[in-house]
C-alpha cells in the first residue's frame, strides 16, 4: 500500500520545505496541467527537474496535458520514477508507453471518470500502473465520484484476469472515510492531496491512511 500525496494542494511558493513536511510518503505525486486537456496550469518539465533536485524521493509524475506523445518521454529522460499519461490524450498509446519505458521511467495509464476501463485492455501488458481517476483531472479538493470505486473492481480484475502484476492508483477525493473502501475495491496507491495538506500532522496523516488501507487489504 502506498500513499503518494499530491502537491498540487501544496504551497507552490516554498516547494522544497512543503517536500520537508511529508517524509513519510512512499512518492510525491506531481500534476502538471497545461490548460487544454484540463483547465488548469501548474508547472512543466523544468519544475519537475529543479524538484527533483531537491529530493531523492520518487516523483510520480501525473501529465494532464495533450501532445502527451510528443512530451511525456521528455519526463522519462530527466528521470522521474513513473510517467502516467491520460490514454484520451494519447494519440498512440502503445508507442508511447514503450517510448516512456525505453527511457527508463515505469509508466502509468490513466482514465477520466467517463472513459470505460476496457479502453486500457490492448494496452495493460505495456503498463506497470492503471490510474482510475475518482475525480474530473484539474483540481484538488473535489468529492471522490462514487461510480468510479467499481472501475477500480474492474481494472484490478482485468489484470488478474490477465496474470499481469500492475499497480492500481486512485487519484481524487482520496479520505480516511473512503480509502479502505478503494483498498478493497483493489487499488493499492492512493493519491492523496487535501486530506494530506490540510491535515495538522501531515506524516501522521499519511500513515493512517496507509494502515487503514492496509487493514482494509487484509480484510
Ligand atoms: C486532480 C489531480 C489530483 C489532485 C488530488 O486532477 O490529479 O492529483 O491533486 O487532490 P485531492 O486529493 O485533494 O482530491
Ligand atoms: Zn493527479
Amino acid at each position: 500500500m502506498h500513499i503518494h500525496p499530491s502537491i498540487l494542494s501544496a504551497d507552490f511558493v516554498n516547494l522544497e520545505s512543503e517536500l520537508g513536511s511529508i517524509l513519510s510518503a512512499d512518492a510525491y505525486h506531481v500534476d502538471v496541467m497545461d490548460n487544454h486537456f484540463v483547465p488548469n496550469l501548474t508547472f512543466g518539465l523544468q519544475m519537475v527537474q529543479s524538484l527533483q533536485g531537491v529530493t531523492k524521493r520518487d516523483l510520480d509524475v501525473h501529465l494532464m496535458i495533450t501532445d502527451v506523445d510528443v512530451h511525456g518521454p521528455k519526463y522519462a529522460e530527466i528521470g522521474v520514477a513513473s510517467v502516467t499519461f491520460h490514454i484520451e490524450a494519447s494519440l498512440n498509446p502503445v508507442q508511447l508507453a514503450r517510448d516512456i519505458r525505453a527511457k527508463g521511467s515505469k509508466v502509468a495509464a490513466a482514465v477520466k471518470p467517463n472513459t470505460p476501463v476496457s479502453a486500457l485492455a490492448e494496452l495493460l501488458p505495456e503498463l506497470d500502473m492503471v490510474l482510475v481517476m475518482t475525480v474530473e483531472p484539474g483540481f484538488g479538493g473535489q468529492k471522490l465520484i462514487e461510480s468510479t470505486i467499481a472501475k477500480v473492481s474492474q481494472a484490478r480484475e482485468l489484470s488478474r484476469s490477465r496474470a499481469l502484476e500492475i499497480a492500481i492508483q486512485v487519484d481524487g477525493g482520496v479520505t480516511e472515510e473512503n480509502i479502505a473502501t478503494l483498498a478493497k475495491a483493489g487499488a493499492d496507491t492512493f493519491v492523496a492531496g487535501s486530506s494530506v495538506f490540510k491535515a495538522v500532522d501531515r506524516n501522521r496523516q499519511i500513515d493512517l491512511l496507509r494502515t487503514l488501507a492496509q487493514e482494509a487489504a487484509r480484510g
